[in-house]
């Protein structure tokens, strides 16, 4: 199912190095035709990196998608009751998130907003990006795959010499995941060569 004349959320977390190809891959979901709302973690609200500054996120997620970033517990919340998202994805996906995803904990705008949209049994994308991986978060990872409505941007290892533990999703692949998301089919092969 494509993404036109869709509710899509976009929840955006920590991974900050791979932030502009994620803006990319924004703007291709935002040429779908679907309405598309950001909503940032509090460490995307808050942190100033080497790979941008917060203030930067804010006004580029604007931008790019017309509506302002969900920053609230409280704005995040009527996405349950008022059924406000067809989809949920989460990218990039931090382990801190991951983790706490697999475990229900609901204390970032954008664990509040996952919380509400699974309540209305409705598909979540994640686009994992994490050291690790196949370390901390591989149980949580395993859980979440065992998850009903929840669906993984296909991954690999991203540098299999230097950070043995850590997978990162295709960027390419948000869009097809997230339209195969929509039907209740999870894009196969969910795992990818190395690069
Ligand atoms: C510069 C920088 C880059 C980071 N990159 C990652 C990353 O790629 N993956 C990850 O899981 N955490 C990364 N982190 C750590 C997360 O930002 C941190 O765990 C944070 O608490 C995540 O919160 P959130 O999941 O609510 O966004 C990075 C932190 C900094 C400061």
């Amino acid at each position: 199912m494509t993404l036109n004349g869709k509710e899509v959320g976009f929840a955006m977390t920590g991974s900050f190095c791979t932030f502009s190809v994620i803006f990319k891959e924004l703007e291709r979901i935002v040429a779908t035709g679907a309405n598309v709302t950001p909503i940032f973690s509090y460490a995307v609200q808050n942190i100033d990196c080497r790979f941008g500054k917060s203030k930067e996120f804010y006004e580029t997620a604007k931008k790019i998608t017309g509506n302002n970033p969900i920053l609230t517990l409280e704005t995040a919340e009527p996405i349950g009751p008022k059924c406000l998202l067809d989809i949920l994805i989460i990218a990039p996906c931090t382990g801190n998130s991951l983790a706490k995803l697999s475990l229900a904990i609901t204390d970032t705008p954008v664990l509040m907003a996952a919380k509400a949209h699974l309540r209305n049994d409705k598909p979540i994308v994640i686009f994992p990006s994490t050291n690790d991986a196949l370390s901390m978060n591989f149980k949580n990872i395993g859980s979440l795959l065992n998850c009903k409505n929840v669906f993984f941007v296909p991954f690999s290892q991203d540098n299999h010499i230097k950070k043995p533990n850590s997978l990162v999703a295709d960027p390419s692949s948000i869009l097809e995941t997230a339209e195969m998301a929509l039907d209740g089919k999870q894009l196969q092969p969910i795992i990818l060569p190395p690069k």
